[in-house]
């Protein structure tokens, strides 16, 4: 494990109650191995005291001498643009810091702010209380490493207190980053709305600050703007005189929690949770047509669950949640004000889907899961971002499911998380979830953090973790306690009671234990010999011939024989036995990772894997973690280890089969075998089998819904009626175009009256305009431009990539550069859109190795789906040329670079590879099946 979380300041003082738990010793011992590295590390400004040389800060972190106490931030953004049609925001800042350890240098960062001069320098400086300030000499900025550096005629003093004042001028632009502005048109009217993204390292761009997780202040917010907008910032608002709004001091935070917010947005509102208020903020028609109540009614609920989970009350006075029009992102937690995407929190009763309501449920319990940890107890630095990230993303299912519980919302992360990260995790170009801190520096490598790994594997590892020392252990550990009636943040750190449970047996302590986890990139794949009771453990990797380092990992296997569950096998080396196999009995069979709550894979011995086909042929209930049992089979054949048809075996069974999990699973490994041969032959016997398979699927839920008009009861069987609808027209299941080609047409002619189901929208619209011509198309780019719902513009923007017809393809694509069509924030998701289209892959690629450098330019700095980008659009390659052409793109960009992207384009390289090496030995066999199979 890397360091985990800032130990505050006042740790002596502040901390009464302390959580215990198991995680907390890995936090204890990595904080300690913190400290000893930081001192080795190089002060910026040693051996330069000559200020001609400019001394240049080598690190990009902090050197830590200065500690902020608190901000005085003014904040003026113009919603107007100025004479040159620049939108601004001017403003000032003090901050108070203390000097803990002798310098004449002040490093501060600050990054496309344009500084007013004193005399000549970047800032004034004065003492605090005793304090005098030594004068300045020199300041400059240094684009590099977005700092700005005063040197002083004399050294800081130890233990003093200095005021940094300075003054500014900024561009409000429409860059999702930072202090920036959306814009959104009502009633004809074109408003804009500034607002902010500060993660991970835009704060920088608003006031100049000390940005960094670890650096956590007080600040004391005032928004100047206009009557008839509303600003909203962390804290609570606290005065309203005419032009001015004053907030609350905020708690001790990091900066890039900041959020600040100036709007004519309207909100709702309840008082409900004690005094706590909770309002959900958006566009005034958003808020009339009761989008926000969805949100508004989960919010109270979650946060219950949550201060009961940590055992701590929610630590602020308000919760402010806000739907903005542009936004990168998701969500983002900033504290007290969290910003959301509109499709994240905004839900019509009538016009959404189960689906967008299932997200704004998981992303507002995501984000609520931060305001304890993330916000109250910190990273101290951006590599350990997977257990900020991995933790919210695994009990934003536990708060889900308090606030949704009909809705099985646990067994989903099996889907959403696990199989989700396999897939990622199983490449050699993988990378441990803790990385080291001196690996993470640069603002696009902090943003790269931010990736599957980060989150799910986060998620999984986390769950597995609180599966094998139990979930009550597991929640006591992460209680959060502070003093009360104190402004100063504070965060548990301390001994671990784990040792104190003796009724849970782990064989080794949960450090190590968790240490295998955490530094090894990567999983393992586990064979239990049924004949022989073996069990042996195996890196996992889809490439058999790369070659890494060997792992193995302590592997909790939960596991039954016959029906009959067992006891929990660890499994510490590369091999071990197993004293309750071998079996006896002919028809007995072994399942493992019965719950599918450990990170690994498990494969059998040929005997075994054929008992279990055959009980899932007859008796397949039986099985209870079917969904994983398909999906490990595929990927064990993709990584050779087992048969292309004993994988493919696996999929016989669905005719039978009525639950969403399991076909998910399915579709997803199939969709493999569908981007790998759409362009060939075996196309067509793949759809013929599907067919048969899905037919049954089609007829059960035509049956339960009364000819399509009723919606099913389960809330999963509303996924998997939306699969057999759409995989059955895509298959071409009789009867199923025209049933979706009626739906759209009557909508054609009557556009005000929409007779689609909500739920069955996205798969409508979609295979209506793939089967459809311009005329479709078009009506669905007026609706999408009419959509005052955005997850209905959202469901029309995806479809739009469905079409078949090139030049309507190669146009969208064009649009994706205006973003007076498609919004910056949805750019590259369109794009990924139609590369997943067959006729639209070569054209989106084409698209983006002609403009990479303008694309990187735009996009390429942080964004979130950045990364996505490279990796959706070659998802199909599998052919020498393309990965020639892969790599000519890699040597062409260098000069211009990858940015967030670097990473994903590695990798796109290597499953490419793969897929050439897959495609060529399996062709042949995959076709011989599918055409058996499907007579
Ligand atoms: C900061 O700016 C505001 C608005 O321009 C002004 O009222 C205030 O006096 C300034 N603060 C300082 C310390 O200069
Ligand atoms: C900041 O100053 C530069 C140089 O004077 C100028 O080109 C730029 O437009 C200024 N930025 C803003 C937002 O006014
Ligand atoms: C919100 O809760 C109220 C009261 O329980 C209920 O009437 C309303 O239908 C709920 N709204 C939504 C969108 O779920
Ligand atoms: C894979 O299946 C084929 C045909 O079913 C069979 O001939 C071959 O021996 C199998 N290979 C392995 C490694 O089991
Ligand atoms: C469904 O439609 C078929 C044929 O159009 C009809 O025979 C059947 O009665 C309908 N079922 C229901 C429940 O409406
Ligand atoms: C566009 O939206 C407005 C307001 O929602 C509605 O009145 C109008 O009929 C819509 N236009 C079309 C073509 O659907
Ligand atoms: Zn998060």
């Amino acid at each position: 494990m890397g360091k985990v979380y800032y130990v505050s300041q006042n740790v002596g003082l502040g901390l009464l109650v302390l959580a215990v738990s198991a995680l907390a010793t890995i936090i204890a011992l990595s904080i300690a191995y913190d400290k000893e590295k930081a001192k080795n590390q190089g002060k910026p400004g040693d051996g330069a005291a000559d200020s001609t040389s400019m001394p240049t800060p080598s690190t990009t972190q902090l050197p830590g001498s200065l500690v902020p106490v608190s901000y005085d931030v003014t904040l003026w953004p113009r919603l107007e643009p100025n004479k040159d049609g620049l939108y601004i925001f001017t403003g000032n800042s003090s901050v108070v810091f203390r000097c803990v350890e002798e310098t004449d240098l002040i490093i501060i960062h600050s990054n496309k702010l344009n500084l007013t001069t004193f005399n000549g320098h970047h800032a004034k400086l004065s003492g605090l209380g005793e304090a005098t300030a030594p004068t300045i000499k020199k300041s400059w900025l240094v684009v590099k490493t977005e700092y700005l550096v005063v040197q002083l005629s004399n050294r800081l003093a130890v233990g003093a207190t200095y005021v940094l004042h300075t003054e500014f001028l900024g561009e409000l632009a429409d860059n999702l980053e930072g202090f920036y502005r959306s814009e959104y048109v009502e009633d004809g009217v074109k408003k804009v709305v500034a607002t902010s993204q500060m993660q991970a390292t835009y704060a920088r761009k608003t006031f100049p600050c000390f940005d960094e997780p670890a650096m956590k202040a007080l600040f004391n917010i005032i928004i100047i703007h206009n009557q008839g907008t509303v600003a909203l910032s962390n804290g609570r608002e606290i005065g309203v005189p005419v032009k001015v709004t004053t907030f609350e001091p905020t708690e001790r935070m990091s900066t890039y929690l900041l959020a600040f917010i100036v709007s004519d947005f309207v909100s709702i509102q309840s008082n409900q949770n004690n005094n706590l208020l909770i309002r959900i903020w958006a566009r005034k028609k958003a808020i009339d047509d009761r989008q926000g109540e969805y949100a508004l009614n989960v919010t109270g609920p979650i946060l219950q669950f949550y201060e009961r989970y940590y055992n701590a009350a929610y630590p602020l006075s308000k919760s402010d949640q806000v739907a903005l029009p542009d936004f990168n992102a998701g969500a983002m937690e900033n504290w007290g004000l969290v910003t959301y995407r509109e499709t994240a929190l905004l839900y019509d009763p009538v016009l959404s889907s189960t689906g967008n309501k299932e997200r704004v449920t998981s992303v507002i319990s995501h984000e609520l899961a931060h305001m304890w940890f993330g916000n109250l107890v910190t990273l101290k630095w951006w590599n350990d971002l997977w257990l900020n990230e991995g933790f919210a993303s695994y009990v934003e299912y536990l708060g889900a499911d308090y606030a949704e519980p009909t809705w099985n919302m646990k067994d989903q992360i099996v889907l959403y998380d696990m199989q989700k990260v396999f897939a990622v995790d199983a490449l050699a170009s993988s990378h441990p979830l803790s990385r080291k801190e001196d690996e993470v520096n640069e603002p696009a490598q902090i943003s790269e953090m931010f990736n599957t790994i980060s989150y799910s594997k986060g998620a999984v590892v986390l769950r597995m973790l609180s599966e094998f020392i139990t979930e009550p252990v597991f929640a006591r550990g992460l209680s959060v306690s502070r003093r009360p009636h104190h402004l100063i943040t504070a965060l548990c750190v301390c001994v671990c009671v784990f040792e104190n449970t003796p009724e849970i047996f782990i064989p080794d302590s949960v450090h190590n234990i968790m240490n295998r986890w955490t530094l090894q990139m990567g999983f393992p794949v586990v064979t239990i010999d049924t004949r022989t009771g073996r069990i042996t453990q195996k890196h996992f990797l889809l490439d058999p011939d790369s070659v890494v380092d060997s792992y193995t990992w302590f592997v909790p296997i939960k596991w039954m024989k016959s029906g009959m569950e067992q006891q929990q096998y660890w499994l510490l080396q590369k091999t071990g036995r197993v004293r309750a196999v071998p079996l006896v009995s002919g028809d007995g069979w072994v399942l493992a990772n019965t719950n599918v709550s450990g990170y690994f894979r498990v494969n059998y011995d040929p005997d075994n894997w054929n008992r279990l086909l055959s009980l899932l042929s007859t008796n397949h209930q039986v099985i209870v973690n079917r969904a994983q049992i398909i999906d490990d089979a595929f990927n064990l054949a993709r990584a050779k280890i087992i048969n292309t048809t004993l994988a493919l075996r696996t999929t016989k069974y669905l005719s039978k089969e009525r639950d969403y999990i399991p076909w998910e699973s399915a579709l997803r490994n199939l969709d493999y075998y569908i981007l790998m041969f759409d362009r060939t032959e075996v196309y067509g016997a793949l759809q013929a089998y599907l067919k048969k398979q899905i037919q049954p699927l089609f007829e059960h839920f035509k049956t339960i819904t009364a000819n399509w008009t009723k919606i099913p009861q389960g809330h999963t069987d509303q996924y998997n009626q939306i699969n057999a609808i759409g995989i059955a027209c895509s298959m071409g299941v009789k009867g199923c175009r025209e049933l979706i080609k009626s739906w759209y047409r009557q909508w054609m002619e009557n556009p005000v009256h929409n007779p689609i189901l909500a739920n069955l929208k996205s798969t409508v619209y979609c295979s209506a305009i793939a089967f459809g011509g311009v005329e479709e198309w078009d009506f669905a780019w007026t609706m999408f431009q009419n959509a005052t719902l955005a997850s209905e513009a959202s469901r029309l923007r995806s479809a739009m990539a469905c079409t078949k017809v090139p030049w309507l393809l190669n146009r969208y694509l064009e649009y994706t550069l205006d973003p007076t069509k498609i919004r910056k924030q949805d750019a590259t998701s369109t794009v990924q859109y139609i590369a997943r289209n067959v006729v639209g892959m070569p054209l989106a690629w084409n698209f983006v190795r002609a403009r990479w450098s303008y694309i990187f330019q735009q996009y390429g700095k942080g964004s979130f789906s950045f990364s996505n980008l490279i990796s959706g659009i070659t998802r199909r390659f599998s052919t020498e040329f393309e990965l020639q052409e892969l790599k000519k793109f890699k040597e062409d960009n260098v000069h211009v670079g990858f940015g967030s992207a670097t990473l994903a384009l590695e990798q796109s390289i290597e499953k490419t590879t793969a897929n050439i090496k897959w495609v060529t030995e399996n062709k042949a066999s995959v076709l011989k099946w599918f055409t058996e199979e499907s007579t």
